[in-house]
């Protein structure tokens, strides 16, 4: 079977396609044949080797996100059989309850290999089964991007209908947590750093977009649009420096969902004190969130938005596109050519 491995010094074409045995499932293991793998901006971060302060083992099997088929099950596995539609989880050892920072450890394509590969062998706990509605490549979107944004949404102090919304930009986390968003009746307004990408938000469902570059002092844009108020939930994917504007688009006693890190620079805490605002530091989704996502995404019947798909082959393309920044949504590596 074909497999990536990142091999070499960062910067390098490190992504190298190699042939190796298929696995055989232990007692316990899901052999899963991969239909479609998405990017996330984290596999850029792995790839450049700027994830986990540079501490990327060569030879990892990279990305996260897969979406598959089982094609084989060990003799004690009960919750999942021969061609059921699965995902992989991003922490396979959080089930649920609060984070643990062990979790962390073994994320797929960052401490562990992860799936871009022909086959991968998972824990049948680390698996969940895929809206049905949706195909693989869509499927592929949801572990990292969507349940995070689920997460923001829904993990803390939980959005209610009516409130207000920020979303930084057009990416996967942000598109899926204007998707959610939107399922639960909340205004929301979309900052993004490209004017021709408003149009396109638009017509998802933005119910104001603010291009960067025309409104430099966009906190007091989002407040204007908030009767003065400021967002209930700001979904904060850029990071660093940009945590202090966000707050001020904030209302007092609002959440900062703290995701991203594109970006450097500090922020003065000061603000969050004055006015009350949260600030809740997050890490994708258990698997008992994952399953409540994708009740609610069956029976909404709503679809991930999906950018491009490129072919296996092509994967290192598809790396490229994305750190172009001209994609809207996800960015898709799909594993079956007839879907591409
Ligand atoms: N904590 C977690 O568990 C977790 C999980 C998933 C992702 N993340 C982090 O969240 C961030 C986004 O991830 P992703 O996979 O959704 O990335 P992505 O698909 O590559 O999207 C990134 C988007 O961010 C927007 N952006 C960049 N700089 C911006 C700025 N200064 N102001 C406003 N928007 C800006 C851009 O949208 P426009 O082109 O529209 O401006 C860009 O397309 C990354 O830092 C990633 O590491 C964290």
């Amino acid at each position: 079977m074909r497999r990536y491995r990142l091999q070499g010094p960062a910067g390098g074409d490190r992504l190298q396609l190699t042939e190796t045995p298929r696995p055989e499932p232990g007692p316990r293991d899901v052999l899963v044949r991969i239909g479609a793998v998405s990017l996330n901006y984290r596999d850029l971060m792995v790839f450049e080797n700027r994830y986990a302060g540079g501490g990327v083992r060569d030879g990892l099997v990279p990305c996260s996100d897969g979406a598959g088929t089982v094609v084989a099950v060990g003799d004690q596995v009960d919750r999942l059989a021969v061609g059921d539609r699965v995902a992989g989880l991003f922490l396979p050892r959080w089930q649920g309850g609060p984070y643990d920072e062990r979790y962390g450890q073994d994320a797929l394509g960052g401490g562990r290999d992860g799936v871009l590969a022909d086959y991968v062998l998972f824990d049948q706990e680390a698996l969940v089964a895929v809206p049905p509605h949706l195909s693989l490549i869509e499927a592929a979107c949801l572990p990292c991007a969507a349940l995070t944004a689920w997460n923001a949404l829904f993990g803390g102090d939980p959005l209610v209908p009516g409130q207000d919304v920020l979303l930084l930009g057009t990416g996967g986390v942000s598109l899926f947590a204007l998707l959610f968003a939107r399922m639960t009746g909340a205004h929301t307004i979309l900052l993004t750093t490209r004017a021709d990408k408003r149009a396109r938000a638009l017509d998802l469902g933005a119910d104001a977009v603010i291009v960067r570059s025309e409104v430099p002092d966009w906190p007091s844009a989002v407040r204007a649009l908030t009767g003065g108020q400021g967002a209930d939930h700001v979904v904060e994917v850029v990071g660093g420096a940009n945590v202090g504007a966000s707050v001020q688009a904030c209302r007092n006693g609002g959440q900062v969902h703290l995701i991203g890190a594109q970006a450097s620079g500090d922020i003065d805490p000061t603000a969050l004190r004055r006015r009350n605002v949260v600030l809740r530091g997050l890490y994708v989704g258990s698997r008992s969130q994952f399953q409540a996502m994708n009740r609610a995404l069956t029976r909404s019947g709503a679809r991930p938005v999906v950018d491009t798909v490129f072919p296996f082959e092509a994967a290192a393309e598809a790396y490229r596109h994305l750190r172009s920044g001209v994609h809207l949504g996800k960015v898709v590596i799909s594993l079956d050519p007839a879907t591409v």
